[in-house]
């Protein structure tokens, strides 16, 4: 057997093919700068591309929706479990068991064929959004909002939660964050996903696993510090030396560096100008200030920037989203990479299975018990 190589946390190793997303040269999928989707495509375009390989005709769009909306409902025993969960349970963690929950009621739940595993990739995308409005207004005591059949996926999520119609500017800042949630390689969640299913389990398995893979700060779950870093910061007038103690702390700040992207994020700059337009209205604009110290501050100290999680958090909250539902909102969209990443790993499967570089103790012989210690 030749040497094996190493690299902590993989990092630079190819682990598989795709056709999907590439990093390189600018994030695109499937051939489109994310710059390009964002300006010219709704999220439903861009979860119909992800999902079936092209962008759709007018006629696919309008057909892609029909088969989503229609497929915006619970079943009602995750309703019932849903409104039961204990108090404390975050949204995320909610979403997590809902997901696995949803493979015990879907027809194809065993069907690994390329067809079963994109209806239930749509249905998944309609029913998370479902999800994360129906177990946010039971834990506020408030009734459900019924899913409506004629919005978009952005639309619709924002009106199931609030119980009103958002405005074209919100829908749009949202969709633009969607579109640059919706897909990135072989991140941890993603690349999670793809291992489950590589041993012939389950696209809700994978989705399952995925989102626990998200939860973490590291990945998806920065999104939610964001603010509370802004916050703890009291304001632009403490923003530099605050930050400058924390990495004197060597704390990490939520929201900057990237494994991959080394010279800052893409996603980042597009969706900073949605934050910063949302900013008045909600009087936030005392955050985006602060916002910009601690960039030149990060540039300055570590030569590290944004990720796409540093304007999301901002914007979510410009919106006056809870923190909680920031993460769950990156899942919603993320679902659509997710799906496609199973699709194309049940579609030519290898079982992922990599060797460890072995660090423990010698060979060595068992003792009777009475001779240990
Ligand atoms: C995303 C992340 C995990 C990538 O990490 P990575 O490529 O493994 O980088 P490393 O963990 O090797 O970090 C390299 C150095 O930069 C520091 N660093 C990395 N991210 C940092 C951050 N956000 N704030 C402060 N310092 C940071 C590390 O402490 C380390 O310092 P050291 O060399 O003195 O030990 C990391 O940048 C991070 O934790 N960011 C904050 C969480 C976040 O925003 N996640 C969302 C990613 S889209």
């Amino acid at each position: 057997m030749s040497t094996p190589t190493y690299s902590p946390g993989l990092e630079g190793v190819v682990a598989g093919e795709t056709a999907i997303c590439t990093v390189e040269g600018g994030l695109s999928y499937r051939g489109y700068g994310v710059g390009d989707l964002s300006e010219h495509c709704s999220f439903d375009e861009v979860a119909y591309l992800l999902l079936h390989g092209e962008l759709p005709t007018a006629a696919q769009l309008q057909q892609f929706h029909t088969r989503v909306a229609a497929a915006r409902r619970l079943p009602p025993p995750l309703k019932h479990l849903l409104g039961e969960l204990p108090k404390w349970t975050t949204p995320l963690d909610a979403l997590r068991t809902a997901v696995s929950t949803l493979g015990h009621f879907d027809q194809d739940a065993a069907d690994n064929s390329h067809d079963a595993n994109l209806r239930k990739a749509e249905r998944l995308l309609a029913q998370i959004p479902v999800v994360i409005a129906d177990h946010y207004r039971a834990s506020k005591g408030l009734p459900e909002v019924p899913a409506r059949q004629d919005l978009s996926h952005a639309a619709n999520f924002l009106y199931m939660l609030r119980g009103t119609e958002a405005t074209a500017t919100e829908v749009k800042a949202m969709d633009v964050s969607l579109i640059l949630y919706a897909e990135h390689e072989f991140n941890a969640s993603t690349f999670a996903a793809r291992v489950i299913v590589s041993t012939l389990s389950d696209l809700h398995s994978g989705i399952t696993g995925a989102i626990g893979a998200l939860k973490g700060p590291l990945h998806g779950g920065a999104n939610e510090k964001v603010m509370d870093i802004l916050f703890a910061t009291g304001g632009p007038e403490n923003a530099e030396a605050w930050t400058r103690a924390a990495l004197a702390r060597k704390e990490r700040i939520m929201g900057f560096g990237h494994r991959v992207y080394k010279a800052g994020d893409v996603r980042a700059g597009i969706l900073k100008t949605y934050a910063r337009a949302a900013a008045p209205a909600a009087g936030a604009e005392k955050w985006e200030e602060t916002a910009d110290i601690m960039e030149r501050v990060m540039a300055a100290e570590k030569n590290m920037y944004p990720n796409l999680d540093w304007p999301a958090g901002r914007l979510y909250h410009a919106m006056k989203l809870e923190i909680p539902l920031y993460t769950p909102i990156f899942a919603m969209s993320r679902i659509t990479g997710w799906a496609a990443h199973v699709i194309e790993q049940l579609d030519n499967n290898r079982l992922i299975r990599p060797r460890a570089l072995y660090k423990g103790p010698a060979a060595r012989a068992v003792k009777a018990i009475s001779d240990r210690g």
